[in-house]
């Protein structure tokens, strides 16, 4: 009985943090971009990505260079923070956390993480990601404008970088700077050796059979001209999702022969990756909203939780690199349970779609 009473007081939070969440967001909604893809748009990223020639502008050739250190080499684990011009203060943040490694942390990976940010027309905005790029040597700034609605070109630029000048990589992470990412969880689930061994591999959090919305206001506006069907291919939240190395190429030369769509998750790992006969896959150790920030002993289990600011960012992060942190006895939900494969419906949809502040 005792149980019972448990899972319905566990279910009802869950309700109500969601229904705070929606509720949250969708006040977010009126200050949606004014929807700048128009009928006469071309739609083919051939034209954007130039995929003949590097357009990077600050370009990080060396970023995925081997470890000498290191023979024979370790397997790669590239994470790329998509990140706006602006958010210094979210990209400093991630530096001085997950980003930095724990005290004597040994992984089976060798993991390199930087943050892809577009171009700014604003020159003394430039200069400020240069300079931020020459003293911490962490970002790849691609050549097209950093706005919301180019978030696709973002992503299918982010693919180009990795297929010109990471192609050895294992997996790749593709998040945004409101992110909390555990390094550890994540090398620790990529290292088991079903998941180590998969070349085909998209991860996240998995949506099924969402409806596109056709409120003008909302930042998740899709008009019927950039889409007709009933519901979108399933696909991963854009707040965090894993990638094989082997399917970057595939899914850049796939991007290049399907019309963009402004979406990048629904984009990237749907349309295109199902052009390409690859079924996204869900894992609970992804979650698009945010865990309660509270619950230090969840922060060491989970992979991914979203829409943290700098100074929650912080105090996790030392909580959880707390040595005096004790788990043992904490019950925590059953994350992470492969038994356990779950959809998510159109119902909460608004609140998966990270990286919209900062741009404009
Ligand atoms: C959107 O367009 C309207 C009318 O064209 C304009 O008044 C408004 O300032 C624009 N909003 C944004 C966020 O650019
Ligand atoms: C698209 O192009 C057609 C033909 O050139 C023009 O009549 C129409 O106004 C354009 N629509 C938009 C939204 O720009
Ligand atoms: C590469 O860039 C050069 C110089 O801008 C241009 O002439 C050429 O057409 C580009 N190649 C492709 C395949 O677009
Ligand atoms: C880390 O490693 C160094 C050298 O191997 C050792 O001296 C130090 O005590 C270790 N620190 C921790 C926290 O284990
Ligand atoms: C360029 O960015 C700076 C902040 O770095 C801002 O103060 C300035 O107003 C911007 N200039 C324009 C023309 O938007
Ligand atoms: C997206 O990037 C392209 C290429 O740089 C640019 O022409 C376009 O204006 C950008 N879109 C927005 C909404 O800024």
């Amino acid at each position: 009985m005792m149980k019972y009473m448990r899972h319905f007081f566990l279910l009802c939070g869950f309700v109500c943090i969601s229904i705070l969440i929606t509720y949250n967001y969708s006040t977010q909604t009126r200050e949606a971009p004014n929807f700048t893809w128009s009928v006469n748009s071309s739609r083919d990223l051939a034209i954007y990505v130039d995929p003949e020639n590097t357009t990077a502008v600050i370009t990080n050739e060396n970023l995925c260079a081997p470890n000498p250190a290191d023979d024979p080499p370790k397997p790669i684990l590239l994470i790329i923070v998509c990140s706006a011009v602006g958010n210094t203060k979210a990209r400093e943040a991630i530096r001085e956390t997950w980003m930095s490694l724990e005290p004597n942390r040994t992984t089976p990976f060798d993991v390199r993480t930087a943050f892809l940010l577009g171009q700014t027309v604003n020159d003394s905005r430039q200069n400020d990601v240069l300079m931020e790029s020459n003293l911490h040597g962490d970002i790849i700034q691609e050549g097209f404008i950093d706005a919301y609605l180019n978030l696709t070109l973002k992503s299918v630029m982010m693919l180009k970088w990795v297929k010109t000048f990471c192609p050895q990589v294992t997996f790749v992470l593709k998040t945004d700077d409101d992110m909390f990412i555990n390094v550890r969880t994540l090398t620790e689930y990529l290292s088991q050796s079903h998941v180590l061994q998969r070349k085909d591999l998209i991860v996240g959090s998995l949506f099924c059979r969402v409806s596109p919305i056709k409120d003008a206001g909302s930042k998740w506006y899709s008009p019927l001209f950039m889409y007709n069907a009933k519901v979108y291919p399933d696909y991963v939240s854009g707040t965090g999702y894993v990638i094989s190395g082997p399917l970057v190429p595939i899914l850049f030369e796939g991007a290049l022969h399907v019309p963009l769509f402004h979406l990048e998750d629904v984009y990237t790992t749907g349309m295109v990756a199902k052009q390409a006969n690859i079924i996204p896959e869900n894992s609970n150790l992804f979650s698009f909203i945010k865990h309660p920030t509270a619950n230090s002993c969840l922060y060491r289990k989970i992979i991914t939780s979203h829409g943290l600011n700098p100074s929650e960012l912080k105090s996790i992060w030392s909580r959880i690199n707390d040595p005096h942190l004790d788990c043992t006895s904490v019950r925590l939900p059953k994350i992470g349970d492969p038994k356990f494969k779950k959809c998510h419906k159109a119902a909460r949809l608004t609140v998966h779609r990270g990286g919209r502040r900062g741009y404009g």
